[in-house]
């Protein structure tokens, strides 16, 4: 039996999807435990592209997809990804814990008034609903899965909730009436066709461990948009951190084998907020063109820079990462020099942790350590050993300043270009 965790380790985006699919292969259970369809991870299986935003990746190895009580789930585009998923042939298992916060409309609707009202202050959401669901979830106005599938009960929480969310509406100026009527029938609806999958999953996981099955946690987002150890206010509103797997799931901490940091050679950001090693030069857009860096959920360009290491220390740190899996490495091929950003210098003083103070974070400068470039990495490579030597130079620096072993490099979005350590 083994528990194995995968977490983003900069702002999102590293390609988590990619290295979920690579190990779903040993696990009973894949299992989403925060974030929601803000998220989007993308799987590519030889000529098939599949981009996930709320279906934890594991199901296109035909694993049981769990949606941990840590989620926030908009049903409508659950239930549109696995239509689209059965019309290419993959029937999804899944799981969806009954505690597991609902996404409603008003969410979504106040999650771009927010940002609207926010102006040049915004944080640049993906406008699905995340903050103000996480938001009413905090504060017990939440509607949850098992109220879905309770016609009466979630008749009697609409009416505690909508006159209130209305009142908001017309603070905000928003000129939309929310009609109890039709979102009652329309997410009753969505309960009759998700009820089957509604269940006790905190109970169902732990048996499963005591039945010696193999679990894979898949995070979504990064560290740094962590909504406590992120790029505050500037990040999501989940604890994207390995802690946020076990309130996310109900399963302990001691059962935790493996956590795994996936780590993009280099770094990106979509949305608003510093970004130390930005780059705004031909080879930022570099970085972007060949590594196609284009949000998976809402088409906006990631800003691209160098590897940060002070991003990283401070993410092994918090997530007590045990392995890393390095991937892009290939995006940096041809560039005659490549650079690591192994610390900061904040007011003419060298730090090397990371500001809770924004305003601070804007003012540090990054302080590169150079390596030679390679040319090419052949996308067949199986060892580390095949990988050109200014490749290997690379990675063994990271090893190295991050005192945690490389398990895995990926070569190449497919499965195959992927070389164990
Ligand atoms: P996630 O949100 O962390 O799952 O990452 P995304 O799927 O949003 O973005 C990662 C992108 O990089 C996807 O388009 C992947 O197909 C792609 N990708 C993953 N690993 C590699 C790799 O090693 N090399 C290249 N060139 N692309 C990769
Ligand atoms: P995956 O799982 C990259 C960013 C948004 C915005 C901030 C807050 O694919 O790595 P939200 O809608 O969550 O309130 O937006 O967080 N963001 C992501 N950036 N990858 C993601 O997910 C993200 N999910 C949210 O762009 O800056
Ligand atoms: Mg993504």
């Amino acid at each position: 039996m083994t528990v194995k965790l995968v977490v983003g380790t900069q702002w999102g985006d590293e390609g988590k999807g990619k290295v979920v699919d690579y190990f779903s292969k040993d696990a009973d259970y894949v299992v989403r435990f925060q974030g929601g369809n803000n998220a989007g991870h993308t799987i590519k299986v030889g000529d098939e592209v599949y981009k996930l935003h709320v279906t934890p990746s594991g199901v296109i190895q035909g694993k049981t997809g769990v949606i941990g009580n840590g989620v926030v789930l908009d049903p409508e585009i659950l239930i549109n990804e696995i239509n689209n998923l059965k019309k290419r042939g993959i029937k999804p298992e899944l799981l969806i814990s009954d505690r597991t916060n609902i996404i409603m409309p008003y969410h979504k609707i106040l999650d771009g008034a927010d940002e609207k009202y926010l102006g040049d202050k915004k944080i640049g959401t993906t406008k699905r609903g995340i903050g103000p669901c996480y938001s009413d979830k905090i504060s017990r106005n939440g509607i949850r899965a098992i109220d879905l599938i309770d016609k009466e009960t979630l008749s009697k929480k609409l009416d505690l909730i909508l006159p209130i969310k209305q009142r908001i509406f017309n603070a905000y100026e928003i000129k939309e009436k929310l009609n109890k009527k039709e979102i009652l029938e329309t997410y009753s609806k969505y309960g009759e066709e998700l009820k089957s999958f509604v269940t006790t999953t905190h109970i169902k996981l732990n048996k499963a461990i005591e039945q010696n099955k193999n679990i894979l946690l898949e995070g979504a987002q990064g560290v740094m948009l962590d909504v406590d150890f992120g790029t505050y206010p500037y990040t999501t509103s989940s604890h994207v951190i390995a802690g946020g797997s076990t309130i996310g799931t109900g399963i302990g901490p001691q059962h935790i084998d493996e956590i795994i940091g996936i780590v993009k050679a280099y770094t990106t950001r979509v949305g608003e907020g510093p970004l130390p090693t930005e780059l705004f030069d031909e080879i930022g857009e570099h970085l972007q063109k060949v590594g196609h860096e284009f949000g998976t959920t809402t088409s906006r360009p990631r800003r691209c820079g160098w590897l940060d290491l002070v991003v990283l220390k401070h993410s092994c740190m918090i997530s007590g990462i045990t392995k890393l899996a390095i991937t892009k490495l290939d995006v940096l091929n041809g560039l005659d020099k490549v650079k690591i950003c192994t610390h900061y210098n904040l007011d003419g003083k060298k730090i090397n942790y990371f500001p809770a103070n924004i305003e601070d974070v804007k003012k540090c400068e990054p302080v590169y350590k150079e390596f030679k470039g390679w040319e090419d990495i052949d996308n067949a490579s199986t060892s580390f050993s095949d990988l050109p030597k200014q490749a290997q130079e690379y990675l063994k620096f990271i090893e190295k300043e991050l005192k945690t072993p490389i398990a895995i490099v990926s070569i190449g979005p497919g499965r195959s270009e992927t070389i164990e350590v």
